[in-house]
């Protein structure tokens, strides 16, 4: 049975599940996920994975989002308890958002704490979306759900299943893949290339993915390649990510994104996958 992700997110792969998924090999040797997000992908191989007892690797360089792995992962009780003490109001949201602008920020707090912080946000704040301005403070409005599901017992339980072999890291892509060799598979989900130059202001984090971490990626993803790596990656259906993938099988898919900065309107638009296989 395929897991659910735990949490939304924007960019989030579900949509594309279905053309990913032939594209992965019946066998290999390791799972690496270098930018994993939700962790759409992971999860929906998670079966295999276990059933094959396949060692896998996820990666991000949020360190909120690789605390919560950790804590779904080996503390799923005390999280899931700590997650049913939250409630469902503006102000309350707010007092919980604005703890990283308190004396000590963040770590003032335990890693359970910091978990069910992001879990709780994530359910309830403005589209899922993860946004942290300047500073590094969350600025993501409250959310506009009418009775949003906080802590869902089943999910986090299958996640924490899924998540029991998987070695979580919270590094730099280059990092991550410097030990991805012959037999690997590895499904890459970068932020994408924008579709325009108002897009550039998108960043998941303080620092944002440049067109340099785009062309790195993509010499990484070539060196892999000839190291035996099976590789997928998606990104945006644009020029710059055609020519970065010269030389691979490129295939155009569908999927439905907001299309405005306020979210509310979805369209189906066109996005790459990128693959060796
Ligand atoms: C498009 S999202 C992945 C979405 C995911 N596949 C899903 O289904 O939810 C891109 C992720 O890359 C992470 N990221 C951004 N820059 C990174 C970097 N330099 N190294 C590793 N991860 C990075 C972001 O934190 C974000 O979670």
């Amino acid at each position: 049975m395929t897991v659910k992700p735990f949490l939304k997110w924007v960019g989030g792969k579900r949509q594309l599940l279905a053309d990913i998924a032939p594209l992965v090999p019946n066998e290999f040797s390791r799972y690496i996920e270098p930018f994993v997000g939700g962790g759409a992908v992971f999860f929906h191989l998670s079966e295999q994975i276990t059933a094959q007892q396949i060692p896998s690797v996820i990666n991000d360089i949020n360190p909120e989002l690789v605390n919560c792995y950790q804590m779904v992962k080996t503390q799923t009780d005390d999280l899931i308890s700590l997650l049913k003490s939250h409630k469902h109001d503006k102000n309350y949201y707010l007092e919980i958002r604005n703890l990283d602008r308190k004396e000590g920020g963040l770590s003032a707090l335990s890693p359970l704490e910091r978990a069910s912080r992001f879990i709780y946000l994530n359910r309830t704040g403005f589209n899922g979306m993860y946004r942290v301005n300047s500073k590094g403070l969350n600025n993501v409005p409250f959310g506009r759900y009418k009775n949003p599901s906080i802590v869902n017992e089943d999910v986090l339980w299958a996640s924490a299943k899924a998540l029991i072999d998987t070695q979580i890291s919270n590094h730099s892509f280059e990092d991550c893949l410097s030990s991805a060799g012959k037999g690997d598979f590895v499904y890459l989900d970068p932020p994408y290339v924008p579709l325009n130059h108002t897009s550039y202001f998108t960043s998941y984090m303080t620092n944002g993915f440049t067109m340099i971490d785009q062309k790195s990626l993509a010499a990484l993803v070539t060196e892999m390649d000839k190291r035996g790596v099976v590789f997928v990656a998606s990104n945006a259906f644009v020029p710059a990510v055609k020519e970065l993938y010269r030389g691979f099988r490129q295939i155009e898919v569908k999927a439905k994104r907001a299309i405005n900065s306020h979210g509310q309107k979805r369209s189906a638009i066109s996005e790459l996958l990128i693959t060796n296989r």
